[in-house]
């Protein structure tokens, strides 16, 4: 029967049913936070009748440290059982020996991405990962408050502090006892790296280790603002946010119950949904300076295909179709996801669904890395390092002096004679 209907579509000229015939299953592993799982899955069954393949999503937990934990484990142990990894901009150094490359598949549309997110999943001329979208972060303030009480968006972080009070103070006042003035992701995860190094660069305190290797965090700019942040546990920011996540911080605020929030662009689209307390009542500015400008983290996702595919030809073919234009003008136009093709923040369809796109291009272009290239494989221990010292200090576990001083030591030891 199979076979009669095959000859059938052959003689007719249908591919799609010849395709069928040799059709394979795939598995992507991927964490979310919002509806990027919706999305994905929406975007795989477009691939599915396009393909004729059948691709299975196993899903991860929010936490981009887990996820990474669990992969590097899959990994190592030579795991055939998925075939594309959703992947961190911090990881392609970590995990190049398990990824093919993907120079060849993507030699036609590598142009159209940025140079700087291909570049940052090249690795020694081998293209790793394959941009799926970038992330630069936003301060989210409520512009119905600010107005109320008469108070403008922060530019500094002493600002933020005082209007941060002040709007908390009146909105308690009213009654709206369980009302916070800041919200952001304060949990021992690598989410804690990225807010505090917006702190740290933002008050001259540099980026941990620099580009070319020194290790550089141990000073009184990153000192005094870790002491500031630490200010704010139990003031302005509730106890609680010490455990905060992304999609945590997001919950406070999208019930109404925060003045600020610090979190990536896809908090844009969900709070502008009509289940969302704060719809129409919000807007973004780039986070504040602590004298020496604003800095945001650079964060991003992309697709990679794992070494241990079974179907390594189907695999690439899929983190291609994710990648390409039209599935990130469906994330941009529908979760404000950021895109990695320039031409999609000149179009008006996005721009006009997600203002914060177009807004956001030159953020994300100036915005910090993390030192996961000049650290190479050693990356994920000097982030736990530095988020668990700075977690400490802000817990007041020690003090950041004496955090800091003993994270140096340890950044040495794990640098040794050049890091690897
Ligand atoms: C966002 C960023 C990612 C970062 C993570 C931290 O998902 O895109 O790069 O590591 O947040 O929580």
């Amino acid at each position: 029967m199979k076979l009669h209907t095959g000859l059938a579509a052959l003689a007719a000229g249908t591919f799609l049913v010849t395709k069928a015939a040799l059709a394979v299953e795939l598995a992507i592993v991927s964490g979310a936070v919002g509806d990027d799982i919706k999305m994905l899955r929406s975007n795989l069954d477009r691939y599915e009748k396009e393909s004729g393949n059948t691709v299975k999503i196993v899903e991860m937990p929010q936490s981009t440290t887990d996820q990474f934990g669990q992969y590097r484990l899959w990994l190592s142990a030579g795991n055939a059982d998925i075939d594309v990894y959703r992947t961190d901009v911090i990881w392609a150094p970590q995990l190049a020996n398990h990824l093919l490359d993907l120079s060849e598949a993507a030699k036609e549309v590598a142009g159209s991405h940025f140079p700087s997110i291909i570049e940052s999943q090249t690795v020694n001329g081998k293209l790793v990962a394959i941009p799926m979208f970038t992330d630069a972060p936003a301060l989210y303030y409520r512009k119905d408050l600010l107005e109320k009480y008469g108070a403008e968006p922060p530019k500094t972080w002493e600002d933020l502090t005082t209007t941060a009070q002040m709007v908390q103070d009146k909105e308690r006042e009213a009654g709206n006892s369980d009302f916070h003035g800041f919200v952001f992701q304060g949990a021992a995860y690598e989410g804690l790296t990225c807010n505090a190094l917006e702190w740290v660069k933002s008050f001259g305190g540099g980026q941990i280790v620099e580009a070319d290797g020194e290790i550089s965090i141990n000073n009184p700019d990153a000192i005094k603002a870790i002491e500031t942040a630490k200010s704010w546990i139990g003031t302005i920011s509730p106890e609680g946010v010490l455990g905060y996540k992304e999609e945590d911080a997001r919950g406070i605020w999208q019930t109404g119950s925060a003045a600020f929030m610090r979190n990536w662009p896809y908090a844009y689209s969900l709070s502008n949904n009509d289940d969302s307390a704060v719809k129409g009542k919000f807007g973004v500015v780039p986070l504040p300076s602590g004298g020496d400008g604003s800095a945001a983290t650079l964060g991003g996702w992309n697709l990679a295909v794992s070494k241990y595919s079974r179907h390594p030809d189907e695999a690439i073919e899929l983190a291609m179709f994710l990648a390409s234009e039209e599935s990130q003008r469906r994330r941009a136009t529908e979760l404000s996801r950021l895109p990695t093709i320039e031409a999609l923040y000149d179009d008006p369809e996005v721009a006009e669904a997600q203002p914060i796109i177009p807004n956001w291009k030159e953020i994300f272009l100036n915005a910090v890395p993390r030192p996961s290239a000049p650290t190479k494989k050693d990356y994920n221990e000097v982030s736990k390092e530095f988020w668990t010292a700075v977690h400490d200090s802000m817990s007041g576990n020690g003090s950041t002096e004496a955090n800091f001083k003993k994270l140096e030591g340890r950044l040495k030891r794990l640098k040794g004679s050049g890091w690897e």
